[in-house]
């Protein structure tokens, strides 16, 4: 089902406070760049104007914007963020693509993917790897924690972004000021049909010190490993 006809926009969401990470890993420098700076210009491989969600008081900067048509300050929480970002896309856009900022190796092809997914009955598309550790359900805090039960990981994806979706869908979900850690999440909550197409097990998220290295190591091997 061909997508709906139209310009892309894409919401970089990169106000997050690094508390794992010891700092704002997002501006953390990665090959000659910064991890936002990637993260943009992976974006407009498919975006005609990109958003970027920055914490408040951090730009735009007098050098630029990290490589974005507009930069915002965001919220409390990842998705009082996106509804930032999102606030800015013009009401005839019909399909945006929501990135993480701490994606900085996300190749085009995920995002095309995404938001060729997108049309007809499908209202949002994420890339999703599957899940090779076994994953338990807990229960308990502390030393006492115990298994509840096992999952069929043969059912089970690991989520990534970029996500994409119809416009006027995403605002649906977000009007209610929902939160979660994605937001497909939002978009399955009203019942809408959400696709899952091959995500890649390079697009990193940097969460530690550690994931830096092991992006520093895939950019430095070329396009032979990162295509
Ligand atoms: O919290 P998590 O690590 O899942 O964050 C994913 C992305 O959301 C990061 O790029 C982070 O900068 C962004 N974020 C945000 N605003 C927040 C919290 C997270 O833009 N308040």
């Amino acid at each position: 089902m061909a997508r709906p006809s139209g310009p892309v926009w894409a919401v970089v969401v990169a106000a997050g406070s690094g508390r794992r990470f010891g700092g704002p890993k997002q501006f953390s420098p990665l090959g000659g760049r910064l991890v936002v700076e990637w993260s943009v210009a992976a974006a407009r491989s498919v975006a005609d104007k990109v958003v970027v969600v920055v914490p408040e008081g951090v730009g735009p900067r007098p050098e630029g914007s990290f490589g974005a048509d507009l930069v915002v300050p965001g919220g409390p929480t990842r998705s009082a963020s996106v509804r930032q970002g999102l606030s800015e896309v013009p009401a005839d856009v019909p399909v945006v693509v929501v990135h993480d900022a701490v994606r900085p190796l996300a190749r085009p092809r995920l995002f095309h993917d995404v938001v060729a997914a997108v049309g007809g009955e499908v209202a949002g598309a994420l890339c999703g790897v599957p899940v090779v550790d076994t994953v338990k359900r807990v229960v308990g805090s502390g030393a006492l924690v115990t298994v509840a039960g096992t999952l069929d990981r043969a059912e089970l994806v690991a989520v990534q972004t970029p996500q994409a979706f119809r416009t006027d869908v995403l605002r649906r979900a977000h009007g209610t000021s929902g939160e979660a850690t994605d937001d497909a999440a939002l978009v399955e909550a009203l019942g809408a049909t959400v696709r899952v197409v091959p995500g890649d097990p390079d697009n990193v998220k940097v969460t530690t010190p550690a994931d830096l290295v092991r992006a520093e190591l895939l950019l430095a091997a070329g396009p032979e490993v990162l295509g």
